[in-house]
């Protein structure tokens, strides 16, 4: 299915939010069709929480309302992002079908009065998720206001309870065949764990000491697979009535439960919800770690931003508000790395309710605002981008991607509490973001070739199959950095023997890590080049490679720190402990300089965002995003979209889309 047809359909970028008429009357319901045409409104997403007015008892249906939503909105020129309802069950299913219910790893079960309500591997839950699903389908299949499916919302609930350990059990005889084959993936020789029949293995549940780490990872896999085809199963039972584009909204949380790059090849175009994590500049670093991901799941295909906030996200431990000029800049962040629009969570802000203080694009206060001001400007300039659509985003660098490695990093019993998977990925994306280079994610299986620099910044599990790809990289021509504690573990999170890391990247790296030292958590050592690093360090010695900064005090006094090796045609440098910013940034500094990567618009000064999209006949475009608080003249004058005229200097906080062509 191609994309382009949401933005054919639409006449340009998409720009609007969840609409949730339901909560509201037909006097706000008249103000939000004037409302929606002021802030150039043109996609909503509807229906993605109203399982109980759809299906007001099980098996009977009430559609006449949406029907009038749906007209509505494309009188006034809207179209729909229409969505299945099952992130969250009415409390009629849960009484019918309390086995539905999720559990957690404790045993405990919930009730019915949140959302998510429900376990995915009940069931009773999937024969009604795709029954309202076909429902849905059949109704609004060709209906002329959709432009886009929506299944469920955020594939992110677990559960632990007995229908999930059934489907466990049949996804592990699929994955090992033999119950000795499990028994030797996971070590159940250790700690008298040998399972001699199926029928003894269970979830990881809550348990007195470490949890087996082979069933902790088997069970990531596990769900991140059954999530997958609770969504192909609603996707197809669309399909069949249906010729629309469909999707689901991934979210891009710190934790990990689903395998993103599996989701990215099912789905007619990646969409993502986004809330950055950080404040000030680090939200537009987040917006770009979040937007490069996106991208690069989808195999560099154009995507869609579905959710950002509008104003501030109250969540337990993160309450971040947008500064002004932040609905712009953020919304250009991800256009400007090939979103195809920007939408929110959501249009009105409830005014009761679980989420009654998550802000939207028309708070509580009204449209005489300053969030709803900025709502309409950004709706106006995405207006004016029409001609972006389709064009796609290229990147020189990679930094590696991998769920098992990420999983990996998740388990009991890991050598060090400071191994956080997603914080050295941020880190290492956040170096190159300063740096102004535009960055894919890349699997460590994936062809690699068009990449000058690959960075693995938290690559604790390498399959064998990722190793030799790396050697082949970097014997190519490549320059790869390898950081700490990387190829530790092979894909059944079984050690390496003989050295770390796997015994083909030890060859393009031309080292050998004979042992770990985790730091501890006030632990600072020094490195002979006058960096600082902490969290890890590591005994190794060189096999071919040069060392470019040792360690300076303690037993690894004279021991290399920082490694590069020539294989090839290629480099293949490693990093052996966590290094201090400056450290860090210099390093990449040396990468990139080595690699001849460089930024695609060069001259703009660190601060200054700038991102090309090009389109396949060769238009294209410069995103320019300035988080200064002075005005940058710009390298190269040019049409701005934005203002529709000549730009030659981008003022303190201002947003420009230059025409190059
Ligand atoms: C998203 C979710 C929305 C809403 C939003 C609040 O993750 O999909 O339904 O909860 O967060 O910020």
């Amino acid at each position: 299915m191609d994309v382009r047809r949401l933005t054919d359909r639409l006449g340009g970028l998409a720009f609007g939010g969840d609409y949730n008429p339901e909560q509201w009357d037909a006097q706000v319901w008249k103000e939000d069709d004037e409302l929606m045409r002021r802030a150039r409104v043109n996609l909503a997403t509807v229906g993605v929480f109203s399982w109980a007015l759809m299906e007001p008892e099980e098996g009977r249906y009430d559609f006449g309302w949406l029907d009038d939503h749906l007209d509505r909105l494309h009188a006034d020129g809207v179209a729909v992002d229409l969505a299945t309802p099952t992130a969250s069950p009415p409390p009629w299913f849960t009484l019918a079908h309390p086995d539905a219910m999720p559990v957690g790893p404790d045993g405990s079960r919930l009730t019915h009065g949140s959302r998510d309500t429900y376990c995915l591997t009940a069931p009773a839950y999937r024969r009604a998720a795709r029954r309202i699903a076909a429902a849905l389908a059949e109704r609004y299949g060709d209906h002329p206001a959709l432009a886009l499916w929506h299944v469920h919302n955020e594939y992110v609930t677990l559960c632990w309870c007995d229908h999930t350990a059934a489907a466990f059990r049949v996804w592990l005889r699929a994955r090992h065949g033999s119950l000795d084959a499990l028994n030797e993936a996971w070590g159940t020789a250790f700690w008298s764990q040998r399972y001699t029949s199926w029928e003894q293995i269970l979830p990881p549940r809550a348990s007195q000491w470490h949890r087996n780490p082979g069933q902790c990872l088997d069970f990531s896999r596990f769900w991140s697979d059954e999530a997958l085809t609770a969504y192909r199963e609603q996707r197809d039972a669309i399909r069949a009535h249906s010729d629309r584009p469909v999707t689901t909204n991934l979210m891009l949380p710190s934790y990990q439960n689903l395998d993103l790059w599996a989701f990215g090849r099912e789905v007619d175009l990646v969409a993502v919800d986004h809330y950055p994590s950080a404040p000030g500049i680090g939200a537009a670093a987040d917006t770009a770690f979040g937007a490069d991901r996106a991208r690069s799941f989808g195999g560099g295909a154009p995507w869609l931003l579905m959710e950002q906030g509008a104003n501030t996200v109250y969540e337990a431990g993160r309450i971040l508000g947008k500064e002004p000029g932040d609905i712009l800049r953020h919304s250009l962040g991800h256009i400007a790395r090939g979103s195809e629009g920007a939408l929110f969570f959501q249009w009105r802000q409830s005014r009761a309710g679980a989420e009654q203080w998550h802000s939207a694009m028309v708070p509580h206060a009204g449209p005489d605002s300053r969030v709803f001001r900025e709502v309409t400007a950004t709706g106006e300039a995405v207006a004016r981008l029409g001609e972006l659509a389709g064009s796609t985003v290229r990147a020189e660098v990679a930094v590696l991607h991998d769920s098992d490695a990420w999983w990996a990093m998740q388990v009991d019993g890991l050598p060090s509490p400071e191994l956080d998977y997603h914080a050295a990925l941020r880190r290492a994306h956040r170096a190159l973001w300063d740096a102004g280079l535009t960055v894919d994610f890349a699997h460590p299986e994936h062809d690699l070739d068009r990449y000058r620099l690959v960075v693995a910044p938290a690559l604790f599990l390498l399959s064998d199959a990722g190793a030799e790809n790396l050697r082949r990289y970097v014997a190519d021509g490549g320059t790869l950095l390898v950081q700490h504690a990387g190829g530790a573990v092979d894909e059944r999170l079984h050690a390496r023997l003989g050295g770390f890391p796997a015994a083909p990247l030890r060859e393009a790296l031309g080292i050998r890590v004979e042992e770990h030292r985790p730091l501890g958590r006030d632990e600072e050592v020094m490195l002979s080049d006058g960096s600082t690093a902490t969290a890890w360090s590591e005994c190794l010695r060189t096999e071919g490679a040069e060392t470019l900064a040792a360690y300076t005090h303690g037993m690894l006094a004279g021991r290399p720190a920082l490694t590069r090796h020539g294989f090839g045609t290629g480099h293949g440098w490693y990093l052996s402990t966590r290094l201090d910013d400056p450290g860090y940034a210099a390093l990449v500094g040396r990468l990139l300089a080595e690699a001849g990567a460089a930024p695609e618009l060069p001259g703009l000064p660190p601060g200054v965002e700038a991102v090309t999209r090009h389109a396949p006949d060769g238009r294209s475009w410069h995103v320019l995003i300035n988080h200064l608080a002075d005005a940058v003249p710009l390298p190269q004058p040019g049409h701005d979209l934005l203002t529709g005229g000549p730009l030659g200097e981008l003022p303190p906080g201002g947003c420009a889309v230059l025409r190059t062509h």
